[in-house]
């Protein structure tokens, strides 16, 4: 339970930041559909949870301090990048299909569950990595997606209509899969042959989507994992050359990172050429991070911090015995000067910026209506 809390990709944001907002980017998509993670699950999770013993940590203070003030299955202290995308294009909170996203007049669903991977169960076992949790595949959040559509349309010319007013957010997804065999003890050299394998299936998902109807994507690659707590904090060692010197963050780590986004970057160009009429839009949150973390003064954060707001203690505040909800567990006092929440996820803070980041690009589709003539008329 705790392995799966921590191992479970998280955004945090501060409650006190203000949401940007693009004016232009307003009314221009009805609705978001959104798979993956905990990055962004908005509270899916929480439908799987009623056997864990003893309940899960994400689900106590002070998990939603910040915007919620109460936890919500978000892993954070308020919201994820996917509330702070909806914000900004005028839309509701994305809500979790196994609560409120079942509600057939709402139009934005979320089937992202924290802990979902790419690959599916049986794909670990060949490849000798035990999976501790999740269950939740891509291909099942997408059943789960092919079942809301049945219920609430009656063709698949509906199917489409709704899926060219949507945003379809995509992830991330595949950073589980790397976590489950990192965080087993397999070394680089053996986790490398699994992204070609996670990018295929993502690009299969987006195909999926396209045949649909989807017209806008944006499918986000892997965050720095070198610079979170938890691998931090597992993969300590007395090497300085293993850190970089302006971050502090795990250089190896990193570069593993950079490798998934130029793989799933390469499939992404080679879909645009055989879908021009779709626009995909690569989700970096590698560098939107990055950045970041390497000059903190410019986004509002005091300093370099790359220990978790919330947690167990040691040098980067992350205990896996002692996770964030836990009675023994600490709390920084202020979260929006933390970039990290609870060891593997971002601040409130944090996922603003990354939105922001992301949404750029978002805004310059919505500024050009006449790219999508007779798409976004209603
Ligand atoms: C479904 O959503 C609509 C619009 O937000 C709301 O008025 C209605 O009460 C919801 N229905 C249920 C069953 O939650
Ligand atoms: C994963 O498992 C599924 C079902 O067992 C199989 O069809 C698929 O080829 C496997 N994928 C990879 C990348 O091994
Ligand atoms: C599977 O991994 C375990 C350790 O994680 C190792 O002891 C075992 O030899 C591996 N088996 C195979 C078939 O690679
Ligand atoms: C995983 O999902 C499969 C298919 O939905 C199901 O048969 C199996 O019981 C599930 N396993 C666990 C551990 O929940
Ligand atoms: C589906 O068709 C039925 C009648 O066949 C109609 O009552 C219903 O409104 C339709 N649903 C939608 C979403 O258009
Ligand atoms: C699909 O269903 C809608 C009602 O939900 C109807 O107006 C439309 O004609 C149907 N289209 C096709 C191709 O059957
Ligand atoms: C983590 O917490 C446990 C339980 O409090 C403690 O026994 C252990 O020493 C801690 N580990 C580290 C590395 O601080």
């Amino acid at each position: 339970m705790y392995v799966k809390s921590l191992l479970s990709k998280i955004i945090l944001f501060s409650s006190t930041t203000l949401l940007i907002i693009f004016a232009s980017a307003d009314n221009c998509f009805n609705s978001i559909i959104g798979f993956g993670d905990s990055l962004t699950d908005t509270g899916n999770d929480i439908h799987f949870i009623s056997t864990y013993n003893p309940p899960p940590y994400f689900m106590l203070p002070s998990y939603g301090d910040t915007f919620f003030d109460r936890p919500t299955g978000r892993y954070s202290d308020g919201r994820l990048i996917i509330d702070f995308i909806a914000g900004d294009l005028g839309l509701p909170f994305v809500e979790p299909f196994f609560s409120e996203g079942r509600n057939a007049s709402l139009e934005s669903v979320n089937f992202a569950v924290a802990g979902a991977t790419a690959l599916e169960d049986s794909n670990f076992t060949e490849m000798n990595v035990t999976l501790p949790m999740s269950n939740v595949s891509l291909a099942t959040q997408f059943s789960w997606f092919q079942q809301f559509l049945s219920n609430k349309y009656n063709n698949s010319s509906d199917y489409k209509r709704y899926l060219q007013t949507s945003l379809v957010l995509l992830g991330e997804i595949g950073c589980n899969d790397y976590n489950h065999a990192f965080l087993q003890g397999k070394n680089e050299a053996e986790v490398r042959p699994f992204v070609p394998k996670i990018v295929k299936i993502i690009g299969e998902a987006i195909n999926e989507l396209i045949n649909l109807g989807a017209l806008t994507l944006v499918v986000p690659g892997n965050f720095p994992i070198g610079c979170t707590a938890t691998y931090l904090t597992y993969f300590a060692n007395t090497n300085e050359e293993d850190y970089d010197s302006t971050t502090g963050c795990i250089k190896w780590l990193n570069r593993f990172a950079e490798y998934h986004n130029h793989l799933l970057q390469m499939e992404l160009s080679r879909i645009r050429e055989l879908h021009p009429k779709t626009t995909i839009i690569y989700g970096d949150y590698y560098n939107a991070a990055l950045n970041i973390y390497r000059s903190p003064e410019t986004y509002g954060f005091p300093r370099r911090n790359l220990k978790a707001c919330c947690g167990g203690g040691g040098l980067y505040n992350f205990n896996n015995s002692v996770p964030c909800g836990h009675p023994s567990s600490m709390r920084c006092v202020d979260p929006s000067s933390y970039m990290n929440w609870d060891g593997m996820h971002f601040t409130d803070a944090a996922a603003k910026w990354i939105a922001k980041f992301v949404l750029t690009r978002v805004g310059k589709i919505c500024d050009q209506p006449s790219s999508h003539t007779g798409v976004y008329d209603h």
